[in-house]
């Protein structure tokens, strides 16, 4: 029987989270894995986001996760035959890389059985991506804080309060791609210690406000020194993207994961909010798609059709 399964996009740091905090998005990719009894070891069958630059061979990350559940279980790899439909943007903040290893490492589990939990599997996936905070919520779903320990990764769920039942996630999402590497090279050895009290502060109040439900602090909360101020030039626009989406009504605005998407959080304005960001990132000469979406609560999941 093929496993099928789905993997949330996610959003990394949340602005002053760095490689801590991320969420689960609504944008979904899915994956069929099967094992075929006969046929050549490995076929990969992709449409969506990405099908035509991502390699269709032992180099794609599903299929590497996936070997890594059978070599962890000092199990042979078996033939495997895997199809994907992503809607995931590529390297564009959004966590696609993350969502392929935990989708591979999740398939190759339930095929064997699920003889490793899912906290099991994040500190595979640890392995594989090194920053827990996209993976983390792409196993558990919703909003989590993440540390990477020589033990594993701890983590936690932020619970958000009530009124954030409704919170919309507007994206921002640029028609050019930005790999991770290339964003993390920009970023300093050091910072100061100003710096680093600013990002504390804001990171814990960040939590904090999520779960009391203090929305008229998300816009302080998702301030950052650490790592966007050094991305903008990665980014044009970024600032007057940021500011456009204040000025129309977002809670909090800040670059997604290692960018270039802008993500924005809001209660009753998303459209306006979208319409602003757009322009703004227009006026920079970067044309973009909004995506509203919400926070996805499970994680990958497994999908019965
Ligand atoms: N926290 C990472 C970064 C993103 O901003 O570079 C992906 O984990």
């Amino acid at each position: 029987m093929p496993v099928k399964l789905q993997v949330p996009a996610t959003c990394a740091n949340l602005g002053p989270g760095f490689d801590a905090l991320g969420l689960a998005v609504s944008i979904y990719n899915y994956l069929e894995v099967d094992t075929p009894v006969e046929g050549p070891g490995l076929t990969i069958h992709m449409t969506g986001e990405g099908a035509k630059n991502l390699p269709a061979d032992e180099r794609h990350l599903v299929y590497q996760a996936a070997s890594r559940v059978f070599h962890h279980l000092h199990k042979p790899v078996p033939r495997l035959s895997i199809r994907q439909h992503n809607t995931i943007p590529l390297c564009s903040g959004l966590g696609s890389s993350a969502a392929a290893i935990v989708g591979g490492l999740f398939a190759a589990n339930e095929l064997l059985q699920r003889p490793l939990s899912r906290h099991e599997l994040l500190n595979l996936a640890q392995a594989e991506e090194n920053h827990p905070d996209n993976i983390t919520p792409a196993l558990f779903g919703g909003i989590t804080a993440a540390c990477a320990t020589p033990e594993g990764v701890r983590f936690s769920t932020i619970r958000p309060a009530a009124c954030f039942e409704a919170l919309e996630l507007v994206l921002a999402v640029p028609d050019y791609v930005l790999p991770t590497h290339e964003s993390r090279r920009v970023l300093p050895n050091q910072i100061s210690f100003a710096d680093a009290v600013f990002n504390a502060s804001r990171t814990a109040l960040l939590v904090a406000a999520l779960t009391a439900g203090d929305a008229q602090h998300l816009r302080t909360a998702t301030e950052d020194r650490l790592h966007q101020p050094y991305r903008l030039p990665l980014v044009p626009g970024l600032q007057s993207v940021l500011e456009a989406a204040l000025a129309a009504g977002a809670l909090g605005a800040f670059l997604s994961g290692a960018g270039p998407t802008v993500l924005a959080f809001s209660l009753s304005d998303a459209q306006v909010v979208g319409r602003q960001m757009q322009d703004a990132f227009a006026q920079a000469g970067v044309s973009c798609t909004i995506h509203t979406s919400r926070i996805s609560t499970t994680g990958v999941e497994i999908i019965r059709s």
